[in-house]
C-alpha cells in the first residue's frame, strides 16, 4: 500500500494558487524529497496532508484514509516536526514528550519509556527540565521531533528540518533519518536544499511555483548537479585567444564572460584548476581570482524544467 496518495491536489489563497494541482504517491518504507524553492508550495502541501488545511481541489490518502473523510484515522498515521517548531514555551522538554504521548492515547508506561530512549538519542538529557523557551533552535528542533516520534509514527512528515541548524545538529537529524527508515519508517521531507534531497532521498519530486516540475532518483539530480559546477576567473594580463584555450581543456563544457571573468561549466572542477594551472604558467595569464562553484537551486530548476520540456 502507499503510504501517500495524491491526486490533483490543490490549494488557493484568494486569487493565488500555492498548490497547483500535485499528484505524486509515496511508497512505504522511502524518503521523499520535495524539493522547491522559498514560496514553492512546500508547507502548504504538508499542511494539507496533515489535515490542517483543507484542499480547495484534489484528494489525498495516508495509508488508505482519505485525509478528508477520514481526517482521524489518518492523523494516527504519522508524527509532523512543522517549519515552526511548536513545543509549548512554558512546559519542560520532558512535559513537551510526554504530553504528546498523552495526545495519542499512549500508555503512560510506554510514553515513558520511549521519552528516556529519545531524551538519550536526540541529545536531550541534560536539558530534560528546561522551560522549551529556553532552549535554542537546534535543541527546540530536536525536541519537536522528539514529540512527533513519541508515537513511533511509521510516517513522518519533516519540513526543512536542517533548515538554520549547526553541523551537528545537521549530522543529528540526517542520521535519525536513516535510521528510521532503516526500521520501516517512511519520510516525507521538504527541502530547498539540493545536497540534502540527493544524500537522503530515495526520490525526489520538484516544485515551483505550486506545480511539480519533475519527479526523479536522485541520480538524475546528482547528474544536473555536477553538470551545473563551474570555475570563474578574472585575469590581469591573457592572451587574445583566452576563451578558445579555456575552452579547450578536457572537461570544461561551456565558457561564458560575464564582466571581467570568465565562467568555465565543469562536472569536475579540481581537474580544471589543475589544467588552469598548467594553462596560467605556460601563456603568461595574470590572474586576478579563481573561485570555484555549486550549482544553485536556480541554476538545477532551470536544467530541469529545460529537460523535461525537451523530453
Ligand atoms: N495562509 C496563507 N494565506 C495566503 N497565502 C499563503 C498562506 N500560506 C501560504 N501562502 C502563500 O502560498 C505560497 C506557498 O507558500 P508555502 O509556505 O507553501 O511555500 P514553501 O515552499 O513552504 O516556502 P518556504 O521555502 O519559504 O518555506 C506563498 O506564495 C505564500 O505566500
Ligand atoms: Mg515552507
Amino acid at each position: 500500500m502507499d503510504a501517500i496518495l495524491v491526486e490533483v491536489l490543490t490549494k488557493e489563497f484568494g486569487d493565488m494558487t500555492a498548490v497547483d494541482g500535485v499528484s505524486f504517491t509515496v511508497k512505504e518504507g522511502e524518503i521523499f524529497g520535495y524539493l522547491g524553492p522559498n514560496g514553492a508550495g512546500k508547507t502548504t502541501t504538508i499542511r494539507m496532508l496533515t489535515t490542517l488545511v483543507p484542499p480547495t481541489f484534489g484528494r489525498a490518502s495516508i495509508f488508505g484514509y482519505d485525509i478528508k473523510e477520514q481526517a482521524y484515522e489518518a492523523k494516527q498515521q504519522f508524527g509532523v516536526v512543522p517549519e515552526v517548531s511548536n513545543s509549548y514555551d512554558d512546559l519542560s522538554v520532558w512535559q513537551n514528550l510526554m504530553l504528546s504521548g498523552q495526545l495519542y492515547s499512549i500508555p503512560k508506561a510506554q510514553r515513558v519509556t520511549k521519552g528516556e530512549e529519545l531524551l538519550s538519542v536526540l541529545g536531550l538529557n541534560d536539558h530534560r527540565d528546561k522551560r522549551s523557551k529556553h532552549l535554542s533552535k537546534g535543541l527546540r528542533r530536536r525536541l519537536v521531533l522528539g514529540m512527533a516520534l513519541i508515537t513511533s509514527p511509521r510516517l513522518l512528515f519533516l519540513d526543512e528540518p536542517t533548515s538554520g541548524l549547526d553541523v551537528e545538529s545537521v549530522r543529528l537529524f540526517r542520521e535519525m533519518m536513516t535510521d528510521l527508515v532503516k526500521k520501516g519508517t517512511t519520510i516525507f521531507l521538504t527541502t530547498h536544499n539540493i545536497e540534502e534531497a540527493s544524500l537522503l532521498c530515495d526520490r525526489v519530486a520538484i516544485i515551483v511555483k505550486g506545480k511539480i516540475v519533475a519527479l526523479d532518483s536522485p541520480e538524475r539530480l546528482r547528474m544536473t548537479i555536477a553538470a551545473s559546477r563551474s570555475i570563474t576567473i578574472s585575469v590581469a594580463e591573457a592572451p587574445a585567444n583566452i576563451e578558445s584555450l579555456l575552452s579547450s581543456m578536457a572537461t570544461v563544457t561551456a565558457v561564458l564572460k560575464e564582466g571581467d571573468k570568465w565562467r568555465m561549466f565543469t562536472p569536475d572542477p579540481p581537474r580544471v584548476l589543475l589544467e588552469l594551472n598548467i594553462m596560467i604558467a605556460n601563456y603568461g595569464i595574470k590572474p586576478i581570482s579563481i573561485n570555484t562553484y555549486g550549482p544553485s537551486l536556480e541554476d538545477v530548476f532551470l536544467s530541469v524544467v529545460k529537460n523535461e520540456r525537451g523530453s
